[in-house]
């Protein structure tokens, strides 16, 4: 009989401060953090951020044992659940029974003809925010992608219209975003959420401000207690079902909460990263202009024309490897496993820095370089399953995944088809993680039209 290899003991990590750890090197730059550990240790790392044990794991095999093959040994980190104040337990943070029956009663919303019938909703909105660009003017294209994409994300999974609110819940997402960047750098978090600080009361105001949006959608539809057979009706009516499943007012508004801010976001930050990678590159830029005359003409896109666009994608996809919304995935062990042969102990950290993963030599060419046509030829397939994961993977993954990819790729089209967005002089643009990696500031863009 063969007996098990002994557990391997964890490798070198940095020894950081002796109180501290390595806190407040993380709370300075943490992608320059996670970057130096790679370099410096390799691709598991154990850290210590004040009493919190933690290992960065960098390899794409380490990264699917903890995302797919052992993610019942896992649940969400500390560092996200900050987002319960505003998110409750919606589907990002539930956990066991109750994540699992609420995936798979949003589900059907996400499957691909339904998606697909989203399409429309994406150009029509598109068409009626370029209607306002006018030729030489200049924006804040963060600004301008946060708004589209919440009108969006509301009008096709709530049939709600918050265009007028667009500049409140933008408000109300910076002081929660800079909330969040607080508390994720300073981890001893002295000052617990309850306590009446200024910036409490501020991010309190904050989610005041985000519930009234959601409640207003949610009472909206109850009173004219329609099926619309999208997903807030789909919510309601489980919470009628009287099977068990029912589920809280509570837990509508924390479904609502989530997908609404989740599925905006993520998306907006994606596009204002390609348009600043855009007008860095003004031969990508010339080679998507020429796909989408020769694929478009002058009609707007729409869904039937997504196979016919495959350079617009391969754009979207390599500013996510670059700028990767979600520029890491973090969990906290339950149950005590391992990784690559390495025993972990419950309460472990584990963070999967997507940053670093994506900027890999190893996997990548000249990872630093913006070069979209390295997906061409089925690069996808021929990387491992973890070197490139912007939407996760494994039971977690993006709910949104092929939402988020069809409204990326049609919005770009639907933008770069009228208009070139060239950078304003004198800006730096820094990538700055809050729960997205914000773009900061919002690049001041300059529109010319084609
Ligand atoms: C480019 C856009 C997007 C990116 C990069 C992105 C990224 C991600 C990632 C990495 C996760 C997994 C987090 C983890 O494992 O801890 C996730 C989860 C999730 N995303 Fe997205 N997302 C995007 C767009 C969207 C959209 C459009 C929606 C909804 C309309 C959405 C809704 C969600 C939800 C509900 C979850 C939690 C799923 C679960 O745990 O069951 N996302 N997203």
């Amino acid at each position: 009989m063969t007996s098990a290899p002994p557990p391997k003991p964890l490798p070198r990590g940095p020894r950081g401060h002796f109180l501290l750890g390595s806190g407040p090197d993380f709370a300075r730059d943490q992608l320059g953090f996670y970057a130096e550990c790679a370099r410096e240790y390799g691709d598991l790392v154990p850290v210590r951020f004040g009493p919190r044990r933690g290992l960065l794991a960098f390899h794409p095999d380490a990264i699917e044992e903890v995302l797919v093959t052992r993610n019942r040994d896992f649940v969400k980190s500390p560092g996200v659940r900050l987002l319960a104040r505003l998110l409750g337990n919606g589907l990002l943070l539930s956990e066991g029974a109750v994540w699992l029956r609420q995936r798979r009663l949003v589900q059907p919303a996400f499957h691909r003809q339904r998606i697909a019938a989203y399409g429309e909703v994406m150009t029509a909105s598109a068409a009626r925010r370029l209607a306002g660009w006018k030729d030489g003017d200049v924006l804040d294209v963060h600004a301008e992608m946060m708004a589209l994409t919440q009108v969006i994300v509301a009008k096709t999974l709530f049939d709600a219209d918050v265009s007028d609110e667009s500049y409140a819940i933008a408000q109300a997402s910076n002081v929660l975003a800079e909330d969040f960047g607080a508390r994720l750098g300073s981890l001893l978090q002295l000052v617990p959420s309850w306590v009446p600080t200024p910036a409490n009361l501020r991010t309190r105001r904050a989610v005041r401000r985000l519930d009234e949006v959601v409640y207003r959608m949610i009472a909206a539809r109850r009173r004219s207690a329609e099926d619309r057979g999208d997903l807030l009706s789909i919510l309601l009516q489980a919470q009628d079902a009287d099977d068990g499943s029912r589920m809280t007012d509570q837990q509508v508004r924390d479904e609502v909460m989530t997908l609404f801010m989740a599925g905006h976001e993520t998306t907006a930050v994606a596009l204002s990263w390609t348009w600043y990678l855009l007008a860095q590159h003004p031969e990508v830029d010339a080679g998507l202009a020429d796909e989408l005359r020769s694929v478009l003409g002058e009609r707007p896109p729409s869904v039937d024309d997504l196979p016919a666009l495959p350079y617009t994608e391969m754009i979207v996809s390599e500013s996510m490897r670059l700028y990767p919304p979600a520029y890491g995935i973090a969990r906290q062990v339950v149950n005590p496993t391992e990784v690559a042969g390495h025993p972990l102990s419950p309460g472990l950290i584990v963070i999967l820095p997507t940053w670093v993963v994506h900027r890999d030599r190893r996997w990548f060419d000249d990872p630093e370089a913006f070069r979209p046509e390295r997906w061409a030829d089925g690069l996808a397939r021929r990387l491992p399953r973890f070197a490139y994961f912007p939407f996760g993977g494994g039971p977690r993954q993006c709910i949104g995944n092929g939402f988020a990819m069809m409204e990326a790729v049609l919005l770009l089209a639907a933008i770069a088809q009228r208009f070139r967005l060239t950078m304003e002089p004198g800006q730096r643009v820094t990538p700055t993680p809050y729960v997205t990696l914000r773009p900061e500031p919002g690049p001041r863009m300059r529109l010319a039209r084609r």
